[in-house]
């Protein structure tokens, strides 16, 4: 029987799967530091993982059983690839199935920073009974999204879930992306079931930088080991604009991001990644300025559903070959 250890959890549909189609899934993680020896005393030919668990030249190495890893998401970062090649280990992910949760949840943080939520948020549960009237001026001042520009750093498909939720929303969408010229983007509109198609050509960074009023970043990682927005880029952006990073951790420079929020340049900023995660810097969690969630772009009943599936899928055709 070919066993998988799935490390960060596989939602229930794909075990089910996986489990009628003969193959034995552990979802208890290896302990800390044992991930090595967990595959081989467990005989995992298949290693499944999201994005906290890394999967290094040295567990490849250490594990000569494996066969697959399946990355539950998009990016591919916490797997060496390359490494996984030399060895013939097949590594697969699943691209699509979470970009409108990530979407979903960019918008969150969008609505949340226009509005201060959360900073009301924590207001309200300590003195919104005695200060309600003081709080209610403090938050006075919102803006709208509608009518506002949508920057969007990075146009594959997350990117353009954003985008038609932004355009659904009457916002102006302004997009860059080295690799696509232009998009015809397919909205459904679910009232009726009517399709719209829109086009849309990409701009050049500069320019999405220096006409958003809201910028969204929808890149794998850093660029040559630099940040995508650092001091520099940030510096160039409208003042008072606000940021999301539902991407990767490191893809805002977080000094000079809290160096932007602190001198009034940006209004806020979204962060659902860290360049130091499981364990982010204690500044970045408090200020009243970021709006932040723990890595949950892609944790969604659906978008969770649809991964496990792909995977187990993809599993099963490798193994019926
Ligand atoms: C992804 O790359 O799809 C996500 O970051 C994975 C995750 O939710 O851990």
């Amino acid at each position: 029987m070919v066993k998988i250890l799935a490390n960060d959890g596989i939602d229930a549909i794909g075990k089910t799967l996986l489990e009628n189609a003969g193959f034995f899934v552990e979802t208890n993680k290896a302990p800390e530091g044992q991930l090595i020896q967990t595959i081989n005393e467990g005989n995992f030919e298949v290693v499944l993982v999201r994005s906290a668990t890394k999967i290094t030249a040295e567990v490849m190495d250490s594990c000569p059983g494996i066969r697959l890893i399946g990355r539950a998401g998009v990016g591919l970062d916490n797997i060496d690839t390359r490494h996984a090649d030399t060895r013939g280990i097949q590594v697969f992910n699943t691209p699509a199935a979470s970009s409108q949760s990530v979407a979903e949840l960019v918008f969150s943080h969008l609505f949340a920073g226009v509005r201060w939520l959360q900073d009301a948020n924590h207001t309200m549960r300590t003195v919104g009974n005695t200060q309600f009237n003081g709080l209610k001026k403090t938050y006075s001042a919102g803006i709208e999204l509608q009518g506002k520009t949508l920057g969007i750093v990075g146009f594959g498909r997350i990117g353009q879930a954003v985008a038609r939720m932004a355009i659904g929303m009457g916002m102006k969408v302004i997009a860059t992306d080295p690799f696509i010229q232009e998009v015809n983007l397919e909205l459904n509109i679910a009232q009726t079931g009517q399709k719209i198609s829109i086009p849309i050509q990409t701009v050049s960074f500069d320019t999405v930088i220096a006409q958003s009023d809201f910028l969204s970043l929808h890149v794998p990682g850093k660029v040559n080991g630099k940040a995508v927005l650092g001091a520099d880029e940030l510096s160039r952006m409208k003042k008072g604009a606000g940021v999301v990073n539902a991407a990767r951790g490191g893809v805002i420079d977080e000094d000079a991001l809290l160096q932007a929020l602190n001198t009034g340049q940006l209004s806020f900023a979204g962060l659902d990644v860290f360049e130091n995660e499981p364990t982010p810097r204690e500044d970045l969690l408090v200020h009243p300025k970021i709006s932040v969630s723990p890595h949950i772009g892609a944790s969604t009943a659906e978008a969770q559903e649809r991964i496990a599936t792909e995977l187990a899928q993809y599993i099963i055709r490798y193994y019926a070959r």
